[in-house]
């Protein structure tokens, strides 16, 4: 989902009240970023509360690309990563994991491995359908044991129907009633995916949106937000209850129209330009949080790592770099913290924003053979310079921008003037100590292998033998495109 995807953010057709009454209950975060512009990555960073390049959630294969966890990686979240499961458990909460996991789908990476109790969904994206013989279809989980397998047994059907959104919703509701009756304090990492292609929305609401399909799902994921929240304040619980909404990464311009929204900025997922990372984020805490509050923190989704440890009253690791910083106050008493956010790419540093100033350091949207093929990451925003189309290194000068200002990142800041001057003498040295305390993870998604895709997941013997015989071992370095 993007940034531009909900009614409060300026969306004209206005089909996300849910969303929109969330944010006038509580606080708006127009400021608010994923930690990298591609969903494995970004989710690896909410876990941990460290950057990728940290937690090895990036290839260095080639410089600057884009890497995930499709079903033939090796890779995926080391043991040495502490997730924030891990920490609340500490403090005696009940973990669970509803949608999208991808943080690697071999079973030694699995949630219940990491600090979740529980666990209902898929290791990887929706994809498929597959011919279960040179690729399987992706199983969904039911804690450590297969379920059934996507389009097999969970339905996603071509025109888009599907009711994975009502059955996560239903996963989501169960879960805190149960928690809510044995008074246990509880985590709901509630990681659906529907926005993702191929789209999927359930009967009630196909062809009900005025955007077509896209606005199916955003419509149907409002609703079951409204569900949730609404299921808190049934259950007396919303003021011990924080509930925090956001994206992992921006939505996804190449695929036009049925891409979704970032709102007035530049380009979408996949990119380092603000609409590959800005995401609708909105906090939600009734009794703590005050409502119609909008605050313009520079926040990360690794800082919800920080965040709820302390609300928890449990200790971050002390003996790693954690990138998450505590918005405990923000949340509170709406104050600001200045802090650098760092935009990567890959194993690149590609761009810093401090205050209202973004400085890239490197730019490049896609090569011009893929987006000659027409894969365009900028459609409509061609922006001569700063969307190139080669990797471009400005690390000696670097793309100045207002965002404030200038959200679209249209109008670079003349590197004559006093404000450039000025502006990047705070920024290089910021940027060169981050560089020279960088202590890079081992990279978890250089290696690929079709042997390990999802063909005898845990479980999959049992209920009629399901399991699917794996190809001989291929290892190969993974090819990222972009
Ligand atoms: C969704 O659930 C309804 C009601 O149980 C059922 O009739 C329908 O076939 C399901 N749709 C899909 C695509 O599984």
């Amino acid at each position: 989902m993007g940034w531009g995807d909900l009614g409060v953010f300026g969306e004209p057709n206005k089909e996300t009240p849910n969303l929109d009454q969330m944010a006038a209950d509580g606080m708006l975060f127009p400021d608010f970023y994923s930690a990298n512009p591609l969903c494995s990555p970004s989710r690896a960073a909410l876990l941990s509360g460290r950057l990728p390049i940290r937690n090895g959630f990036y290839s260095d294969n080639a410089h600057a690309r884009n890497a995930y966890t499709p079903q033939d990686i090796v890779g995926g979240i080391p043991d040495e990563e502490i997730l924030l499961p891990e920490l609340l458990k500490k403090a005696g909460y009940i973990n669970k994991i509803v949608g999208k996991w991808h943080l690697g789908h071999r079973a030694q990476y699995h949630p219940l491995k990491h600090g979740f109790d529980e666990w209902f969904g898929a290791p990887n994206c929706h994809f498929g359908p597959y011919d279960d013989k040179t690729t399987p279809n992706i199983p969904v989980y039911r804690n450590a044991e297969m379920a059934g397998r996507y389009y097999e047994d969970f339905k996603i059907e071509k025109n888009g129907e599907s009711n994975l959104t009502q059955m996560y919703l239903q996963e989501a509701l169960t879960f805190l009633q149960s928690q809510h009756s044995k008074d246990q304090p509880f985590f709901l990492y509630w990681a659906v995916d529907a926005t993702h292609d191929p789209l999927y929305a359930s009967k009630p609401f196909l062809g009900t949106s005025r955007r077509g399909l896209y606005g199916d799902v955003v419509r149907e994921l409002d609703y079951t937000i409204g569900k949730i929240l609404s299921t808190l304040i049934s259950m007396g619980v919303a003021n011990n209850t924080l509930v925090f909404f956001s994206s992992d990464n921006g939505a996804a311009t190449y695929s036009k129209e049925a891409g979704g929204s970032n709102g007035p900025f530049l380009c979408g997922k996949e990119t380092t330009f603000e609409g590959g990372m800005r995401e609708p984020s909105i906090a939600w805490w009734p009794g703590h949080i005050k409502p119609r509050q909008v605050s313009h923190q520079v926040g990360s989704l690794m800082d919800l790592y920080t965040t709820l440890a302390e609300l928890a009253g449990v200790d971050i690791p002390t003996d790693r770099q954690i990138d998450g910083i505590s918005l405990v106050n923000t949340l509170l008493t709406n104050t600001e913290k200045e802090r650098p956010l760092f935009y990567y790419r890959g194993n690149q540093l590609m761009a810093v924003r401090i205050g209202p100033y973004k400085a890239h350091l490197w730019t490049w949207t896609n090569s011009i053979e893929e987006f000659n093929k027409g894969v365009n990451f900028c459609p409509g925003e061609e922006i001569p310079g700063v969307t190139t189309h080669n990797q471009t290194d400005h690390s000696s000068q670097p793309l100045l921008f207002n965002i404030n200002k200038d959200p679209g990142e249209k109008y670079p800041i003349r590197s004559t003037t006093a404000e450039y001057k000025q502006v990047i003498q705070n920024i290089m040295p910021v940027i060169k100590e981050h560089l020279s305390n960088l202590k890079p993870g081992k990279p978890q998604l250089n290696f690929c292998d079709p042997a390990v895709m999802n063909w005898a997941p845990p479980g999959c013997d049992k209920n009629g033998n399901r399991c699917l015989k794996a190809p001989p071992s291929n290892l190969k370095k993974c090819v990222w495109d972009h």
